[in-house]
């Protein structure tokens, strides 16, 4: 067993950290206050590669692994959970199911702009009444000739709006329930593919979340993802690697505010000494260290796992659960390292700490993770 990361995943961490501190964290407040997302920062990400790291380079990536991705999107929460989920959103949930199920065609049309980064991505599973039962979708998808016919819509769409490649999942045979949901990939500007409310969020501001909205999409059948009836297995893998991209997103946000505590605890001085002196902190200081760590290598873990092509879904939903609850623990904590100045906008630390939420809630609670592993657990 070796725990050293390769020159490789070392070169690529020192890459994104560099660009992350000079040219994402700057205005990762100014973004979040005016909820404004940076397609420059997108294309910036493009140029160094990040949007197609796992890809072989035929289709535009640059050939890299799971674990590079995941080092990535570590380094840009670090600084900004939005720029961090835009990359996750990007590559794991609009990229890999065409990469895993694409036809070559398919790859060559909406694989590879997405990893060159001259398209951004997206996914649409949740409806106003599927969330956690992901199977209760009421989207159809109508074939007609040499097209189906979409309607329906879909909510809390990460990338939404902006994305120019969206992955969703309708049914084809409602009557069969899951087994009747089939994946398309659908691109803006089609015909009756308009996009509804954009939701204010509490963090993670500068990702833009939309609702999608299909009245009478005219979708080539090409444009089908694998099979009809293939679309909830596709759905629930691409979802299996997604969790630990958000694993990523929470060490990164966790580190971020474990970074700003221990700097300011040196700094900031109560009762003639700096607050670090203080056991009270180092304490808080050791634990919240001590998780990060923890929750870093169950999501390294998962991410070289799938790497290596081993099976990986249930560490992937280990590594998002605990990420997920030790990213809120810990920016919590932060935020009482920095007394009542981390309560206000003056340092960062409030903003990792709204930003930690989500990633106990998105890519399936961290209920449903639970229940995902209980299930692995139990079953034969
Ligand atoms: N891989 C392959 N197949 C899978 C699978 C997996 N990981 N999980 C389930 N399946 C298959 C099962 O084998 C089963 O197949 P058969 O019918 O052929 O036997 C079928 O799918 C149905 O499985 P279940 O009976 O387990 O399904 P269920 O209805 O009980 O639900 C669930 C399973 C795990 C709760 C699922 O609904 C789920 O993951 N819910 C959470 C949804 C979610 O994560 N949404 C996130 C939205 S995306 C997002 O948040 C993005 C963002 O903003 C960034």
């Amino acid at each position: 067993m070796n725990f050293k990361l390769s020159e490789e995943h070392e070169m690529i961490r020192k890459m994104v950290r560099d660009f992350a501190e000079n040219e994402v964290a700057p205005t990762a407040a100014e973004r979040d206050e005016e909820e404004r997302f940076d397609r420059e920062i997108f294309d910036k990400m493009a140029e160094l590669g990040l949007t197609g790291i796992p890809w072989d380079e035929k289709y535009g990536g640059i050939g890299s692994d799971y674990l590079s991705y995941v080092i990535a999107v570590e380094e840009l929460s670090r600084v900004c959970a939005s720029t961090g989920v835009t990359l996750s959103a990007h590559v794991s949930l609009a990229s890999w199911p065409i990469y895993k199920f694409g036809t070559e065609e398919q790859k060559q049309r909406f694989l590879k702009p997405l990893a060159q980064g001259t398209k951004l991505g997206a996914y649409g599973l949740t409806e106003p009444g599927s969330g956690s039962d992901a199977a209760a979708m009421k989207s159809t998808a109508k074939r007609e000739g040499d097209y189906y016919i979409l309607n329906g819509s879909k909510i809390f769409i990460t990338n939404g709006g902006e994305a120019e490649i969206y992955v969703v999942f309708a049914l084809t045979d409602p009557e069969k329930k899951h087994k009747g949901v089939t994946a398309f990939i659908l691109e803006k500007g089609m015909e009756g593919f308009r996009f509804g409310k954009k939701e204010s969020k509490l963090g993670i501001r500068s990702s833009p979340t939309l609702e999608i909205i299909f009245d009478n999409v005219k979708v080539p059948v090409e444009n089908r993802l694998g099979e009809e009836g293939e679309g909830f297995k596709i759905a629930m893998m691409t979802l299996d690697g997604g969790r630990n991209g958000i694993a990523a997103q929470a060490v990164g946000i966790a580190q971020g505010a474990l970074d700003h505590a221990i700097a300011y605890a040196k700094e900031r001085k109560q009762f003639g000494k700096p607050i670090a002196e203080q056991q009270g902190i180092q304490f808080m200081l050791a634990d919240m260290a001590t998780k990060v760590e923890a929750a870093r290598l169950l999501t390294y873990q998962a991410a070289w796992a799938e790497s290596e092509g081993l099976p990986y879904g249930l560490k992937s939903a280990m590594s998002k659960l605990f990420a997920g609850d030790i990213a809120m623990e810990v920016t919590i904590n932060a935020v009482q390292v920095f007394g009542g100045y981390g309560y206000t906008k003056e340092y960062p630390v409030e903003r990792f700490m709204r930003d930690a939420k989500i990633t106990q809630i998105y890519e399936g609670t961290n209920e449903i993770q639970r229940l995902v592993i209980s299930r692995y657990l139990l079953k034969d």
